[in-house]
């Protein structure tokens, strides 16, 4: 039996919900150069080409490109000039995730019912409109600097959202299988997981579905503590993590360190051939974290039969663990920013609802292999 079926309603009613959330709408970076990140997601990670919104748009401050892959829209932004707050934001955090957008039946009620139950106020509710029809948009803090927008576009049928034209240009490299947004992390001070974790389910009505502690997934010199939290129709999974007791400065610390601040740990997206998806990767350049090749001398003993061959999941680092509704397969990249903050994790789900609990060890020892050459360990 699954934790998830322990703590979440049997049946789903969105009726009952107070906070009905239909997915994640889009992802926010805020990044120091929006076209050459633009260029890096295409060519790195397959995303395609959908809008653009900047000088050209009439926008004096910014420039914001949208792109795509199959279900998960990311949407790069960087300042036109000084003493902006997006500017800000990148001197303070790097390159990193601002906006957590979630797609809502109604942005005035999600931000009412937000505020009502003790959310910190980002964005009034707002209509935006153009020849394809309206949009409303309202926001709250969550962890940080970090915010959710609520999206309402059930009247909007443009690309992306009123003010934006399409982007196509004669560059378009191929998809690499990225399907939609599994779950994204979120690192909070020691001491401030519980914090977090009440305002998922105070605020937005989240239920926590699986808990890791310290002695699960520590090793001699890194620690962390983590509870996923998930809204009621489990489309959305927000696990959070706070550094815990090691001999020496764990990953978190690390993150909240260069990050200055608590944020967005990593974004972990859905692949249905994580072997095609990460060789494919591989070749573009993107680089993931190694376990040692000893891994994979044993990882059958702890997971039992899979439908992989072991060879392929060796030569490309490719992690396995299982819980008792099924495997996992995944990997995750190394920091994708000068700061080591922000990363990317591939996940393929064959029947396992939970995050990789069994490869943390392994993991961590690879993080601080990196850690150990960045001196920060
Ligand atoms: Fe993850």
């Amino acid at each position: 039996m699954s934790i998830n079926r322990l703590t979440l309603p049997k049946v789903y009613d969105e009726a009952q919900d107070f906070m009905p959330l239909l997915g994640t709408d889009y992802v926010e970076i805020y990044v120091s150069n929006s076209k050459q990140a633009a260029h890096f997601y295409k060519t790195a990670f397959g995303f395609q080409e959908l809008a653009y919104a900047g000088l050209e748009t009439g926008l004096k401050d910014r420039e914001s490109y949208v792109l795509y892959q199959d279900k998960i829209r990311l949407v790069l932004t960087s300042p036109l000039k000084s003493g902006t707050t997006i500017g800000q934001h990148i001197e303070a955090h790097g390159d990193g995730v601002k906006v957590v957008a979630l797609w809502v039946p109604d942005a005035q009620i999600a931000y009412d019912e937000a505020i009502s139950r003790g959310a910190k106020h980002y964005m009034t509710p707002t209509k935006e409109e153009d020849a394809d029809g309206y949009v409303i948009r309202s926001g709250i803090y969550t962890y940080g600097e970090t915010v959710h927008i609520f999206v309402e576009r059930n009247h909007y049928n443009g690309i992306f959202l009123p003010g934006y034209t399409a982007w196509e240009t004669a560059y378009k490299p191929i998809p690499t299988g990225l399907l939609y947004i599994d779950h994204m992390v979120g690192n909070v001070e020691l001491g401030e997981m519980n914090t977090w974790v009440n305002f998922y389910k105070d605020v937005l009505g989240f239920a926590q579905i699986v808990s890791f502690d310290d002695k699960d997934i520590s090793t001699d010199y890194t620690a962390l503590m983590s509870k996923v939290m998930s809204n009621g129709n489990g489309r959305i999974k927000f696990p959070i993590n706070e550094p815990a007791d090691g001999k020496k400065k764990s990953q978190i610390e690390e993150y909240l360190d260069f990050y200055e601040g608590p944020g967005v740990q990593h974004i972990a997206v859905a692949t249905n051939d994580i072997i095609k998806t990460v060789r494919e990767l591989v070749s573009r350049g993107i680089e993931f974290l190694r376990v040692p090749d000893t891994y994979y001398d044993v990882v059958l003993d702890r997971v039992g039969e899979i439908d992989e061959d072991i060879a392929p999941l060796r030569e490309l680092g490719i992690l396995v663990d299982r819980d008792d509704e099924g495997y996992l397969l995944q990997i995750f990249t190394k920091p994708i920013e000068p700061r080591p903050t922000l990363f990317f994790e591939i996940i393929q789900r064959k029947g396992a609802t939970s995050f990789g609990k069994g490869n943390f060890k392994a993991l961590f020892e690879a993080i601080e292999r990196e850690q150990e050459l960045r001196g920060t360990l």
